[in-house]
């Protein structure tokens, strides 16, 4: 280990964040029974995704379904459509594979140990570390983003805190931290530290369990921690997209079950190619990927959306069929439908899709 804290400083933190989480710690569904399914469940749902905005779903997943089993037996159909609207539906798709497995290898119940389980899809160190210690209350640490800048300021690291030395630092010090025998209470206390007290703007200093030896407040560098990497600039592709209306109907179209954004649901249109404009790039997919003519008619948003690994400027534009015949041929689309403008929300869409889903409802 390459980090040595002193004891006196390990005592203090243990006991002032454990006490601050018995009086402050949020009351979430899964801290009831702590059950591993349920554990795992909201761990897939908080990866990419805050609590507030996880916790209806999480609810309508919990009466869906209640057990391993019922995932297994469910569509994926069914599992996207009970994601919808919740974003980076790569997590749905490796629940349904996850428990299948466990279905069919484990009984239906998650594994105890940190191998087996990283052998899942979608569990990666930190979502087992989260699993182990707060369903089976092992002695693992775990690290998100949130306790990155918890210690980020509280040992005021001036590297930046993605770098894998800083990692490295950062797991060794929350491995030494973690008191044996109440690693679930702790790591959590740190999550909800990070959350709610220790914010990324206007962290809430004053109220801080650790604000006697929080060293970034001690030095006034609270402000610039975490110190964030040099930001590579992300590849940006523009994406053009129709709202092709017929009677009280849209047509949509689902992408291919391999690839990026997998049997998703979209507004047909495609990537805009090099010298044309995205009005010439949306008439030309239209008729490539469902021979139907279409115009536009009017732009109705310029969408700018982050995903991981690039930036789409989706423009969407309303178009019209010339001549009016609907019937379309699918070419690359797997399947379309002309569905009714309050069933969007019933179909799973990538994030930017649904922006505009959103801007349409005005
Ligand atoms: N973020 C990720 N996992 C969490 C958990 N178990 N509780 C609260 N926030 C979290």
């Amino acid at each position: 280990m390459d980090s040595s804290l002193s004891p006196l400083l390990i005592q203090f933190v243990r006991e002032r964040l454990l006490a601050w989480f018995r009086a402050n710690g949020r009351d979430l569904p899964w801290r009831i029974s702590h059950h591993p399914y349920e554990v795992w469940i909201s761990e897939m749902m908080l990866q990419q995704t805050q609590v507030r905005t996880m916790l209806s779903y999480y609810h309508r997943w919990m009466d869906r379904f209640p057990n391993v089993d019922s995932i297994a037996a469910a569509s994926q159909e069914e599992i996207l459509r009970l994601w919808a609207g919740l974003g980076y539906y790569s997590r749905a798709l490796h629940i349904h594979r996850t428990a299948r497995i466990l279905a069919e290898k484990h009984g239906g119940r998650l594994p105890a140990n940190a191998e087996e389980l990283l052998a899942l899809p979608g569990i990666g160190a930190y979502t087992a570390g989260a699993i182990l210690s707060i369903a089976f209350n092992k002695d693992c640490p775990v690290v998100d983003g949130n306790v990155e800048r918890v210690f980020s300021r509280f040992f005021d690291l001036a590297e930046p805190v993605k770098e894998k030395s800083a990692r490295h630092r950062i797991w060794n010090m929350a491995a030494e931290l973690l008191p044996k025998g109440a690693a679930g209470l702790f790591n959590q206390a740190l999550m909800d530290l990070g959350a709610t007290v220790c914010l990324p703007r206007n962290p809430r200093c004053g109220d801080c369990p650790l604000k006697d030896c929080c060293q970034a407040l001690e030095k006034g560098t609270v402000g610039s921690r975490p110190v964030s990497a040099d930001k590579k600039s992300t590849r940006r592709i523009h994406v053009a997209v129709g709202v092709l209306e017929h009677g009280s109907r849209i047509l949509i179209q689902k992408r291919p079950p391999s690839g990026l954004m997998a049997n998703l649901w979209e507004f047909p249109g495609g990537k805009v190619a090099d010298g044309e404009t995205p009005e010439e790039a949306l008439v030309r997919e239209f008729k490539e990927e469902l021979e139907l003519h279409v115009f536009c008619r009017d732009a109705i948003a310029r969408i700018n959306h982050g995903y991981t690994t690039f930036r789409v400027v989706l423009h969407a534009f309303r178009c019209s069929l010339h001549g009016g015949d609907q019937h379309f041929s699918l070419r690359s689309a797997v399947e379309a439908r002309w569905v009714r403008r309050r069933d969007l929300d019933s179909y799973p869409f990538p994030a930017a899709n649904r922006k505009l889903i959103q801007m349409l409802r005005g």
